[in-house]
């Protein structure tokens, strides 16, 4: 397949269910073997700062012992930059956080923040970290995106996820749109929040779209059927969309 849309397991809800009772089962790592059995392409794990799922020795352990390429999912704060520069995964992606959310709520203000976030995108770019912005699928952010210099853009597919009827096609069209003008500007593009089986489809068969990356539903699924087993599925599904 020339068009191939990679998939990124984002396994912290792995650790959310070990953090329930302090243990060290389920193991992140070990999740991360099986998704990579499965036909992942990447794992993506984000380093909260109050540590609520993955934590510190986790990346340590991903990083030593993960061969696909890690996805460092991190507030652009001085601690996550330098835990960034120490570890130098393969990609870092820049996300909004706030400690009172329950998920990565919206995208980035990249348009807003433009001059706090520069130096992280430099630092970060000099150190070999491939960057993306998680922004929402407005001109606006991928205006500051472009600014910003950083080559990957991940939209938030969140709004689309939540959407029904009618506003879920006009969801899918803005991100559609978001992406052939990010991909016109040479920028490449991936997409995640809140996807799932039933809704994969659509957003996989954006043809300039290079990467999904997919958590909660993924995790949530392996009760009923393991994690290889819903990884394979969503595997088989995006590939089937291309
Ligand atoms: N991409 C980014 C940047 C995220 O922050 C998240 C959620 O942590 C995801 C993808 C995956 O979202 P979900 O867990 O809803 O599949």
């Amino acid at each position: 397949m020339t068009n191939r849309l990679r998939l990124g397991v984002n396994i912290d809800h792995v650790a959310t269910i070990r953090n329930a009772r302090g243990g060290a089962h389920p193991d992140p790592l070990r999740a991360a073997e099986a998704a990579a059995r499965a036909g992942a392409d990447g794992i993506t794990a984000h380093l909260r700062e109050d540590r609520r799922h993955i934590t510190d020795a986790d990346i340590d352990r991903l990083m030593a012992r993960i061969a696909l390429p890690l996805n460092l999912e991190m507030a652009a704060t001085p601690e996550m930059l330098a835990i960034a520069l120490a570890h130098r995964p393969h990609a870092a992606c820049i996300v909004p956080e706030k400690r009172e959310e329950r998920t990565t709520e919206g995208g980035l203000d990249a348009a807003g923040q433009f001059d706090a976030l520069r130096p992280f995108v430099e630092q970060l770019t000099a150190a070999g970290i491939r960057v993306s912005l998680f922004i929402e699928p407005s001109e606006r952010q991928i205006d500051a995106a472009l600014r910003l210099a950083a080559p990957v853009i991940e939209f938030h597919t969140g709004r689309f996820a939540d959407a029904s009827g009618d506003e879920r096609a006009t969801e899918l069209k803005r991100i559609a749109d978001a992406i052939a003008l990010a991909a016109k500007n040479g920028i490449e593009t991936h997409a995640g929040h809140g996807l799932t089986f039933d809704n994969v489809a659509p957003i996989a068969a954006i043809p300039q779209l290079a990467e999904l990356n997919i958590g909660h539903f993924l995790i949530g699924e392996a009760i009923f059927t393991g994690l290889e087993a819903s990884v394979a599925r969503m595997r088989s599904l995006m590939d089937a969309a291309r």
